[in-house]
């Protein structure tokens, strides 16, 4: 009986872990997204309070563990030996040992004055946290999905807004309000090196703060388990110079280009005539579909399906062929064309830049 049961608990136990690790283990690959995933590589004031915080609890934490390795050794070493033949002795049961009592009660008031030293290091990283200067900030919208990330620039004018996917591309050195909506289930965002993480709930609004000081690449994860393929939810963090940024944006806010050479032209026919416009959109076209990726300027990202693959011709055809192999359980069914329309598709949509 009692081996049925350990039996039950360790198929129990190896099916939990297999869920968990499905998703990356069973498919043979890793994500793809480029960029520093490293909450120790801090590039931010905001990760950098999270940062300070960490090495304060680590530094706490090990003189903590080594006080205690040192007060076993010195009782160890301190205690009397007694030999086998010796009758147990009993005189202290029932009374206080002045020495062993004083020395718990120390022990126990610092721990505990340790612990407060965090609580309220944790308090104060809260509310520096809340302290970052919003004055002239970037406002974005992000919305998460099964599984990637919807995003959405707002403009002065309507015709300044834009939407983009999987990619947030930020001007360094100015804060960031990014407004997180969840579309299906609970996400979490986390980029490690800007920021610490922040639930994306269905039908509430959450707002997270972040500002980088230093332009580069940051690898950003979805980080609340959401489903089958909550490990491949990934994204970018491109932090640019303004000149950059403005610059990036200014290319964001136009429509699609018309197609000038035939195998272009090509493609975009093959995406206009094919289950595509079902789901995605491409401004300047016909295609307005929400339910997928905003596809207007698909090829100036450097993954596709959410840092899954990176955005090459090859894995592009592959991705739009078959995408229930690189991610099982998406909502993107396979697309059969034949291999000269699959390439003037492909050509078509990396010429979205
Ligand atoms: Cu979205 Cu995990």
């Amino acid at each position: 009986m009692r081996a049925d049961l350990r039996r039950l608990a360790l198929r129990r136990g190896a099916a939990l872990a297999a869920l968990c690790c499905t998703s990356v283990l069973a498919q043979d690959r890793t994500p793809v997204t480029p960029g520093v995933h490293d909450a120790l590589a801090t590039a931010g004031p905001q990760a950098g309070h999270i940062g300070d915080l960490w090495n304060l609890t680590v530094f706490v934490c090990t003189a903590d563990f080594c006080a205690v390795l040192l007060g076993l050794v010195l009782a160890l070493w301190r205690s009397g030996r007694a030999r086998v033949e010796d009758a147990a002795d009993l005189s202290s049961v029932g009374r206080h040992e002045r020495g062993p009592y004083r020395t718990v009660l120390w022990s126990v008031s610092v721990s505990i004055a340790l612990l407060f030293v965090l609580v309220f290091a944790s308090v104060l990283t809260d509310r520096a946290l809340a302290r970052l200067s919003l004055a002239n900030a970037v406002n974005i919208e992000v919305t998460g999905y099964q599984w990637w990330w919807n995003v959405r620039y707002r403009g002065d004018q309507p015709s300044d807004t834009f939407t983009t996917a999987n990619e947030l591309h930020i001007p360094v050195g100015r804060p960031v309000v990014l407004k997180l909506n969840g579309g299906d289930v609970i996400h979490s965002m986390w980029v490690p090196s800007l920021s610490g993480k922040k639930d994306l709930i269905p039908g509430r609004t959450a707002t997270l703060h972040l500002q980088a000081d230093q332009p580069g690449r940051y690898r950003g994860q979805c980080a609340e388990f959401c489903g089958y393929q909550h490990a491949f939810m990934a994204f970018e963090v491109i932090a640019d110079p303004p000149e950059r940024y403005e610059a990036w944006l200014a290319s964001q806010r136009q429509p699609a280009p018309e197609p000038t050479d035939a195998t272009v032209r090509r493609g975009q026919e093959v995406f206009l005539g094919s289950a595509c416009v079902m789901c995605h959109a491409i401004r300047g076209t016909i295609a307005g579909a929400r339910l997928g990726p905003d596809l207007t300027h698909l090829g100036s990202r450097s993954t596709i399906a959410a840092g899954t693959l990176l955005n090459r011709p090859a894995e592009l055809a592959r991705w739009i062929a078959n995408p229930q192999q690189f991610k099982p359980g998406s909502n993107m069914p396979a697309t059969t064309l034949s291999s000269a329309d699959m390439g003037a598709l492909v050509s078509y949509l990396e010429s979205l830049q």
